[in-house]
């Protein structure tokens, strides 16, 4: 069987870069803070990854704000996280249109307050011809909800199932893989992201914690990704 791998080619910058921001809790903790200190000060590192992002020349980038499992976190934080999403989603979204850049949401939104999901879908629609960076927002995300309501659609429609129409079906169709992931607060895993799309990705692990991370922490992580061999599983070019 013929598996479809992507071409091979030696563009330096990635078109799809994925984020899991991690170490919020940490950083506020080793300030003596609440853990929701470290939340906001997330945000503010967001406002500069994207920012720094577009202006490298990513195409997509997509965040991990919120994951499946993370609705097994005390409600209280729950809630703040959920509080805080909608606060920055009202704030930022005139100024992400502004910049040209394309916003969608992936994830099971379901549980999610029916408020927010109007913002989701009113931003979504306000910047859906904007040509700049598009920026993939993960909430209510799981990698393998992501697999298995992919499969539910398929089957449903009577489809066939293969490599390409289930990457049709995922909650990412339309979207290149991400060339690089970037994880930043110290554990070395995927923690139920993509998973699927990560297939063949480059893994960039940093003990760096998401708040300190910024635009010169980002072209740190571009600069590493340029200097990777991907080989889809081929042999090395002849040198
Ligand atoms: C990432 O930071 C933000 C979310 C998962 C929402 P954490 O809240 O996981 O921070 P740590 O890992 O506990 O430091
Ligand atoms: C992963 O971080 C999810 C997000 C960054 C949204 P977690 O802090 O939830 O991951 P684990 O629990 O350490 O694997
Ligand atoms: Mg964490």
């Amino acid at each position: 069987m013929s598996h479809q791998v992507p071409e091979l080619t030696d563009t330096r910058v990635p078109r799809h870069v994925a984020i899991i921001m991690d170490g919020n809790g940490r950083w506020a903790v080793a300030r003596g803070k609440p853990r929701s200190m470290g939340h906001r000060a997330g945000v503010r590192a967001v406002r500069k990854v994207i920012r720094a992002a577009a202006e490298a020349g990513v195409e997509v980038l997509t965040l991990f704000a919120f994951s499946q499992e993370n609705w097994n976190r005390p409600d209280l934080e729950v809630r703040l996280l959920i509080e805080l999403f909608k606060a920055t989603l009202k704030r930022e979204a005139k100024s992400l249109d502004k910049n040209d850049i394309r916003m969608r949401f992936i994830g099971d939104h379901r549980d999610f307050p029916a408020e927010l999901r109007e913002q989701m879908k009113s931003a979504e629609a306000q910047t859906a011809s904007n040509a700049g960076m598009t920026l993939v927002v993960a909430v209510g995300y799981g990698g393998q909800w992501d697999i298995v309501q992919a499969a539910q659609r398929l089957a449903a429609e009577g489809r066939d199932i293969n490599a390409d129409s289930l990457a049709d079906a995922l909650d990412t169709r339309g979207l290149p893989d991400p060339e690089l992931l970037i994880r930043t607060g110290g554990e070395s895993r995927i923690s139920n992201f993509l998973l699927w799309q990560l297939a063949y990705t480059e893994l960039y692990f940093t003990p760096q914690l998401w708040p300190d991370f910024d635009g010169t922490a980002l072209m740190q992580a571009l600069d590493w990704y340029a200097g990777r061999q991907r080989r889809f599983g081929r042999v090395p070019e002849a040198a």
